[in-house]
């Protein structure tokens, strides 16, 4: 592209991005000199440059969707981004995808009912951008073509992708419900499915308070009418090795915490505080900013109340929960043999006893379990001493399965049993596949 004097450009400076400029001399091709908003002046040359809408033709200094930008290029997207997001603003579109920027701070009245009103059957494009248009758009679009729909939500760790989704939830429950809801509605069940699963699949990690170590495909299926006739929700990709090991400031997943907060339910299983086990206390981090531990217990138990997972099955995941605990809490010393090991000490020994009370097996079965392998040849079975440091390593490969058969039962068959589906793809996925 060619620059002329007075031309408005973006140009790179270091440690700054891209900022605004102006073409103030534009002699040969070789190189152009522009003066910057900061009235710098840089020589450069013209293919490091990119034209730059003015203020004045974006009406404004903004426009809420992308493509009305005359020239689309990533730092006017960025600014355009930032101008609206100064004005919170969050979200803008790109044609029919929605592009929502973290406010990182509540917004109720961008969620209220009074707006999901607002959007129910309006054509995408004739009010601000919101993820109320997006849904509403595929649930018309569902009901109008008879077809299955899909919204994909996408971004970095962060990014807002689990409260986007909720609020996706939230819209096509108000939409496709009915007038009447109770506790244990589908619209209910489907909304209560969220704490439920963030509970046992989310931690705090350095990026996110609440980051999702999962990811979740959610069916929600209508009928004819649009009526909510039911949801399906599947999971994948766990991160399974978090619940083993831990660095500050991360967290484990929430539910360890909530349990150990528990009150009553906590010694009923012999549980202390966090920081009195091996897999929780090898972060210093055990409370998060704004939330109660207890609290979000209680909240765990009225959501698997209202999803239907019923009081046995319940107190089975937690005691389930308080085994892995304390399996972690044994550890091993050298046995009689060399590159043998045994259960180290009497505290290590109550942990043993209680895990085998709690997982409703034989101690000493799970004592060589820990300690011993057993190779399968075509002699027979041969079984194998472990050292302290692989006794170790298998009672965490235990607790990593327990944890993860644990998660997949009770998403596969704790809850529920098609047409507007949401896929999440996370960040996090994608680590986890390379
Ligand atoms: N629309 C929003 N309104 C208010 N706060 C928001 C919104 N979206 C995100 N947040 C805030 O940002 C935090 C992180 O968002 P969220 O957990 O949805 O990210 P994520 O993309 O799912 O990240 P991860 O990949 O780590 O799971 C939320 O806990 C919330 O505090
Ligand atoms: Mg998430």
């Amino acid at each position: 592209m060619s620059y002329r004097k007075g031309s408005k450009v973006w140009v790179e400076e270091k440690g700054e991005g891209w900022v605004e400029a102006e073409v103030v001399e534009a002699k040969d091709r070789s190189a152009v000199v522009v003066l910057t908003s900061q009235r710098k002046k840089i020589s450069v040359l013209p293919e490091k440059l990119l034209p730059r809408d003015t203020d004045e033709n974006l009406g404004g200094g903004h426009v809420d969707d992308m493509t009305k930008l005359t020239y689309l290029n990533e730092p006017g997207v960025l600014y355009n981004l930032k101008r609206r997001y100064a004005l919170n603003e969050i979200y803008t579109y790109t044609g029919s995808i929605l592009i929502a920027v973290n406010p990182f701070t509540r917004l109720p009245h961008l969620y209220n009912e009074y707006m999901m009103e607002q959007y129910k059957g309006v054509q995408l494009g004739e009010l601000s951008p919101h993820v109320f248009a997006v849904a509403d758009a595929s649930y018309r679009a569902m009901l109008n073509d008879s077809m299955s729909q899909s919204i994909l939500v996408s971004g970095e760790s962060g990014a807002g992708k689990t409260e986007t989704t909720k609020l996706i939830m939230r819209y096509l429950t108000y939409v496709g419900g009915r007038a009447v809801l109770d506790d244990r509605s589908v619209e209910q069940q489907v909304l209560e499915s969220n704490p439920l699963l963030e509970a046992f699949g989310n931690a705090k990690t350095v990026r996110n308070d609440n980051s999702s170590r999962f990811g979740k495909f959610v069916e929600i299926q209508f009928d004819k009418s649009g009526r909510i006739s039911g949801a399906a929700i599947r999971t994948y990709l766990l991160e399974r090795s978090r619940v083993v090991q831990i660095t500050d400031p991360e967290r484990n997943f929430h539910c360890f915490y909530q349990l150990c907060a528990s009150g009553k339910d906590a010694e009923l299983y012999k549980l202390g505080h966090a920081s009195t086990f091996h897999y929780l206390n090898q972060s210093k981090t055990y409370e998060l900013e704004g939330i109660n531990n207890e609290d979000e217990y209680w909240k765990t138990k009225r959501a698997m109340d209202i999803v239907g997972i019923s009081r046995s099955d319940q107190d089975a995941i937690f005691r389930t929960l308080a085994a892995i605990l304390h399996l972690g809490n044994i550890e091993f010393s050298p046995g009689k043999d060399s590159d043998s090991s045994k259960i180290k000490d009497s505290t290590s020994n109550f942990h043993l006893q209680m895990t085998a009370t709690l997982l409703m097996c034989d101690p000493d079965l799970l004592v060589s379990s820990l300690c011993t392998r057993s190779i399968h040849t075509n002699e027979g079975i041969i079984i194998k001493e472990l050292d302290c440091a692989a006794a170790a390593a298998n009672r965490d490969a235990l607790s990593k399965t327990i944890y993860a058969r644990l998660f997949d039962w009770y998403f596969l068959s704790a809850l529920f049993d098609k047409f507007v589906c949401l896929h999440m793809l996370t960040h996090f996925l994608c680590f986890q596949a390379c």
